[in-house]
């Protein structure tokens, strides 16, 4: 083991490494050495109220808070953060940046197409964009507390439109552009949107989409929607809906140049992130604007270690949190420049993240382990090739990192002088809780770490007792509220209560399994509840075989994860279809094609299957409960030891699932 980069790294010091000295990039509240982290954690638990006054004190505040921490966490599952205060988040990622830093980049564009032009917006000029997008927004009467939702290619125009959403006091809803015209419309009928921003079409590596036509499909089905702006990205030519859709060139001449923000109070939701649960039905996450927005930048400063002259990227898209919190809000917070890619890491070849950090000069750069993974694949010249010198933090999020991406990573990418964090947190996180803070907190392989000051970790039996002590697994489980915990679930706060606060009262309970080492870094080991993680995409069970079902051909499904090279988990569904149907290889290829077609026009091709076996019956207990322990057994492969099978109703179907296994 030390003879590996990171023991050598460690060894010499390099993971440890003091950061260069403060620069004037908001260094408030800031985390500069390992004594810091410990002074900083140890004040958030003993006296979390003063901690966070403390943090938030230099945000623009209409007025200030009477009170830091409220709400009952738990078991009601509700808390608030800087109660009675009045701000708007726009304010402090922009108007608040302009005397410092109006002429310092914002945004950095990068398209699709390497031989397009990239773009670039300074704090003033995307303070200008937002304020002339405001108010087209409010000329189609979009007003405080309306929600809009937004499926949009991954163009400066989505940023730019979130954060006029959130000037004007709307609630943004962003959906990931690669759902399914069906996906769209349920969350845009759950969250009862009036508005929706899209664009004609989007670029994605070689393909192109037409994201307006999939909208059109979409909205066939959504009473709730007035009116469509549309963005005029690829110039196609779109059907235009009479007296519903507009265009937003065409709209914005009338538009003013300047647009007061809107006041809004603390625990006013900011957006809606739908995301998936063990339950069929995606839920509407919602975050508050000042718990958010305090998370957001505190998280993000302390983690990358930000100064004021650091390029970042985060190759997230915004459909994301990932996006949300650190593309967007965490990065124009503290008033860096933040890259947005509108491509795909493989186009046109496997090096298009290495060509694009040295043409940018990228100094922290944030991805998915799948995406390693996937560039792992290639020939290593398509990263050497690079010289990747800009460089000096490497993070990653959505999944657990195996040992050997982290490697590579450190090695090929970071040349074993960058930093990796590993970041472990949730769309209801709001931000990240459990990950190494750059150069100062411990980075070990496929470990998160130490928790960040306001996080309490811990580690439960099944049964709700906390395991004391190091060198332990169990349930992770987060005690005591923290600034930018989810708020409720839209529509249904006894959802959220349900999901995250009942199953262990006095604790949020996470869905994921963790491991603390003998030093007390965590390990995330992934999901214990229904839930799987696809190129850190997170899909329930339950939701895909909703969708599987759907199929006429098909009586009844069962979904489970396995263990996927690149993907991290895949998709495995066992099917049951009509009787006769599926008796022949042809007929099983071609049923197989439909089910796929189904769950493409259900959820979307993130959510495509990757084996489908039809089988003729599911491992059933004999009150009717699928035993889904087998069912994973089988797709990992592990099919001598499938433990207890005696109480099965028909033991015969677990012989067959064996045999027809793919
Ligand atoms: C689930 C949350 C965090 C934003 C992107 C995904 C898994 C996330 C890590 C990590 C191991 C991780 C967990 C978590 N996860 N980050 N660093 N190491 N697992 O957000 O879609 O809400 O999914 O992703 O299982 O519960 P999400």
């Amino acid at each position: 083991m030390l003879t590996t980069p990171a023991a050598r790294a460690s060894e010499n010091g390099a993971l440890t490494a003091k950061p260069s000295p403060p620069a004037a990039v908001a260094s408030h509240a800031r985390i500069r050495s390992l004594e810091d982290y410990h002074e900083a954690y140890r004040k958030s638990v003993e006296d979390p109220d003063a901690f966070w006054a403390e943090v938030a004190e230099p945000f623009t505040w209409r007025r200030k808070w009477n009170k830091v921490r409220g709400g009952a966490f738990s078991p009601e599952g509700s808390s608030t953060w800087f109660e009675g205060a009045k701000l708007n988040i726009t304010e402090n990622c922009l108007d608040r940046h302009l005397a410092a830093r109006g002429n310092k980049l914002a945004i950095i564009w990068e398209p699709n197409d390497p031989k397009e032009r990239h773009l670039r917006l300074t704090y003033r000029e995307l303070y200008n964009e937002v304020c002339k997008f405001s108010n087209v927004l409010h000329n189609l009467g979009v007003e405080k507390g309306d929600r809009v939702c937004l499926y949009m290619p991954m163009i400066p125009q989505l940023a730019i439109a979130v954060l006029a959403c959130a000037r004007i006091g709307a609630i943004h809803s962003v959906i990931f552009a690669g759902f399914s015209a069906t996906a769209i419309a349920d969350r845009v009928n759950d969250a009862e949107a009036a508005f929706v921003i899209t664009a004609d079409g989007l670029n994605r590596g070689a393909k192109q989409i037409p994201v307006k036509r999939v909208v059109d499909e979409a909205l066939e089905h959504c009473p709730s929607v007035r009116k469509v702006l549309v963005i005029e990205h690829l110039g196609w030519p779109v059907h235009m809906h009479e007296g519903r859709d507009v265009w937003y060139h065409e709209e914005v001449k009338e538009a003013g140049k300047t647009c007061t923000a809107e006041e809004m109070d603390a625990e006013d939701p900011l957006f809606i992130l739908y995301t998936s649960g063990s339950t069929g039905k995606p839920k509407g996450v919602v975050h508050s604007t000042a718990g958010y927005m305090v998370w957001a930048d505190y998280t993000f400063r302390n983690v990358f270690q930000v100064e004021e002259n650091d390029v970042y990227w985060c190759t997230a898209d915004v459909g994301w949190v990932t996006g949300h919190s650190y593309l967007l809000y965490g990065p124009l917070l503290a008033g860096a420049t933040t890259l947005m890619f509108e491509g795909v890491p493989t186009y046109p070849d496997a090096g298009r993240f290495w060509q694009v950090c040295d043409k940018h000069s990228v100094t922290i750069f944030y991805t998915a382990p799948t995406a390693i993974r996937s560039l792992m694949a290639a020939p290593l010249d398509n990263v050497l090739s690079y010289s990747l010198d800009s460089l000096r933090v490497l993070g990653s999020v959505g999944e657990p990192i195996n040992e050997e991406a982290w490697y590579w990573y450190y090695q090929h990418v970071g040349k074993e002088r960058c930093p990796v964090v590993d970041t472990w947190w949730q769309t209801e996180t709001g931000g990240i809780m459990v990950s190494a803070l750059a150069g100062i907190t411990p980075s070990k392989p496929a470990h998160a770490g130490l928790p960040l000051p306001g996080v309490q970790p811990v580690l439960l039996t099944q049964e709700g007792q906390e395991i004391e002590g190091n060198d332990q697994e169990g349930y992770l489980a987060l005690k005591a509220a923290w600034p930018g915990v989810i708020r409720t679930t839209y529509g249904d706060h006894e959802r959220a209560r349900q999901m995250y606060f009942a199953p262990y009262p006095g604790y949020y309970f996470t869905g994921d399994g963790a491991r603390r080492d003998e030093n007390g870094l965590y390990r995330i080991i992934g999901r214990v509840d229904d839930v799987i993680n696809v190129s850190g995409h997170r899909f329930g069970t339950a939701e895909i075989e909703n969708a599987i079902n759907q199929n006429p051909h098909v009586v009844e499904s069962a979904v489970v994860g396995y263990p996927h090279d690149v993907k991290g988990q895949g998709i495995y569904a066992y099917v049951i279809c009509h009787q006769g149907e599926g008796s022949t290889e042809a007929e099983r290829n071609h049923l197989e094609a439909s089910i796929i077609e189904t769950v493409v026009a259900e959820i979307g091709k993130i959510a495509k299957p990757d084996k489908i076996q039809i089988v003729s019956g599911l491992p059933k207990t004999r009150s009717g409960k699928i035993m889904r322990r087998i069912l994973r057994k089988v797709a990992e492969g592990e099919t001598g030891n499938l433990g207890d099978t005696t109480t099965l109703l028909d033991p015969q179907v677990v012989d067959e699932i064996i045999a027809g296994r793919k």
